[in-house]
């Protein structure tokens, strides 16, 4: 039977660790954020208030709901605060000694039988587990952006995860309410190693002139039934996190159509990361 995990910790409360937050106060549970500065927990707020208040506007949440999920969550600057949790979900930046230093840490201050997931879209997990006395208890718990709305979790397995952390987190996954899909170790996993040569040769060709970004988007769209275009998809993801996924996806794979379109990095530089810096191949308010 599959443990029952009723306390949990967050560490980073940018876009995916507050969807991530807000996923989990929403099903009910005690949510521990974990940050590394006050400005980072202000950021983090406020992607929560943004996301509930929109769904206090489409009448999808009430303002008691709303209050309920906020009162759910507790911040903090320091990774202690996570001691009593049965699972931890780590959601920094895509930064490989970053991550396994938090790993390090963490394994230091939870119980030995807590799991440790990381939300990492690329990285290797089996990388990141071994900083750690607890190999199999770490796992890969890959979110989708908007992390609210979509329904899949990549449950990542190395060679050396235990079979039952893995029944754990899957149950965990579908308490939820997502769909959980079980992958192994390798860049991209199973959506990503689809969707970015896809979305890297959409740049390819506005680079080249071969079609318009709305041409592009359009023709998603309306030919394929995507919800939305390439160029817009990349956009809400962040061209930054884009252009990082590639790179880790071709330096693994050797494949060309993980090398990243120049025209990715040219943006990046200049300051155009997509909707989180208001500009990105469209601009937002
Ligand atoms: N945060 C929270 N909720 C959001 C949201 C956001 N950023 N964007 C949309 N929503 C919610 C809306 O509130 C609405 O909820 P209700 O139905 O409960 O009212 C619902 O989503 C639909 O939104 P809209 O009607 O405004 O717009 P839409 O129907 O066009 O959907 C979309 C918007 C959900 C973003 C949709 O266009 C979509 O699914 N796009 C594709 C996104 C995608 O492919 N993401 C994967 C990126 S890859 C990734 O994340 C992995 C990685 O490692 C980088």
């Amino acid at each position: 039977m599959a443990r029952e995990i009723n306390t949990v910790g967050v560490v980073g409360f940018g876009t995916m660790g507050a969807g991530i937050v807000e996923v989990l106060a929403r099903t009910g549970l005690t949510v521990k954020v974990v940050e590394v500065d006050a400005a980072g927990v202000e950021r983090g707020l406020g992607h929560l208030e943004h996301s509930t208040a929109r769904a206090v506007k489409r009448e999808k949440l009430t303002e008691d709901e709303k209050a309920a999920i906020h009162g759910r969550v507790t911040t903090s600057l320091d990774l202690k605060s996570l001691d009593g949790c049965d699972l931890v979900i780590e959601a920094v930046p895509e930064n490989v000694e970053l991550k396994a230093s938090i790993l390090k840490e963490l394994d230091g201050i939870l119980a030995p039988e807590a799991i440790i997931a990381s939300n990492t879209s690329s990285l290797s997990i089996t990388e990141i587990g071994v900083h750690t006395r607890r190999p199999g208890k770490v796992v890969g718990m890959h979110f989708f952006n908007p992390t609210q709305v979509l329904k899949l979790v990549e449950v990542v397995r190395t060679v050396v995860t235990e079979p039952d952390v893995i029944t754990d987190v899957v149950a965990f996954a579908e308490r939820l309410g997502k769909s959980p899909v079980v992958i192994g170790d390798r860049a991209g996993f199973i959506a990503n190693a689809l969707l970015f040569p896809y979305l890297n040769h959409a740049v390819k060709m506005l680079e080249s002139k071969y079609a318009t970004r709305e041409d592009l988007d359009a023709a998603m769209r309306y030919g394929c039934g995507y919800p939305m275009g390439p160029l817009a998809l990349l956009d809400l993801i962040g061209l930054d996190t884009a252009y990082e996924i590639l790179d880790t996806m071709y330096h693994q794979s050797r494949n060309r159509l993980h090398s990243p379109a120049p025209l990715l990095k040219q943006m990046i530089t200049a300051g155009l990361l997509g909707r989180k810096s208001g500009r990105g191949f469209y601009t937002y308010d």
